[in-house]
């Protein structure tokens, strides 16, 4: 049996049909055609998948749409020339894209809500996205220049 559920996403209002098992990852991609957020692992290890639930990174592989009502979503189709897809660009922070989009939903959210983390906590917050092609150096640099630019106060 499906019921219907309200929630904003990327700033638009939205009411989906949904069963009670289906994932977030699932509604977003396969009735939303919202398909930045990447099936990975499903299982939460991987971070392919990630997006922000009111601000915060979530894995929308381990997270129920039900959970999510009247909640705001983001996507990485609801980011625009962010200073972190810019890094990501700058630093070469990719290779074959797939993990992309969760690398830079992760990172966006560490620069809106920690602005002034260091190398360590940097390192520790990106422990939960995974990159098969090993751009970990690149994805390092691509974060710290825009906490950096921060600091400077020159971002946008
Ligand atoms: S697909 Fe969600 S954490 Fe891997
Ligand atoms: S760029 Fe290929 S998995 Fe990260």
């Amino acid at each position: 049996m499906k019921k219907t559920i309200d929630f904003t996403v990327n700033n638009e209002q939205k009411s989906v049909q949904i069963r009670s098992a289906d994932t977030l990852l699932i509604t977003l991609r396969e009735q939303l055609g919202l398909t930045g957020a990447k099936p990975g692992c499903e299982n939460g290890d991987c971070g392919a998948c990630t997006v922000l639930v009111d601000d915060q990174p979530m894995k929308s592989c381990l997270m129920l749409t039900a959970e999510t009502a009247n909640r705001s979503i983001t996507t990485i189709e609801g980011l625009h020339d962010t200073p972190i897809q810019k890094a990501f660009l700058e630093h070469w922070g990719f290779q074959c894209g797939y993990c992309t989009s969760g690398f830079i939903m992760n990172c966006h959210a560490l620069a809106n809500i920690h602005p002034d983390a260091n190398a360590y906590e940097i390192e520790n917050w990106l422990q939960s996205n995974i990159c098969r092609c090993t751009g970990y150096e690149e994805i390092k640099e691509a974060i710290m220049s825009v906490l950096k630019t921060k600091e400077a106060g020159t971002s946008g």
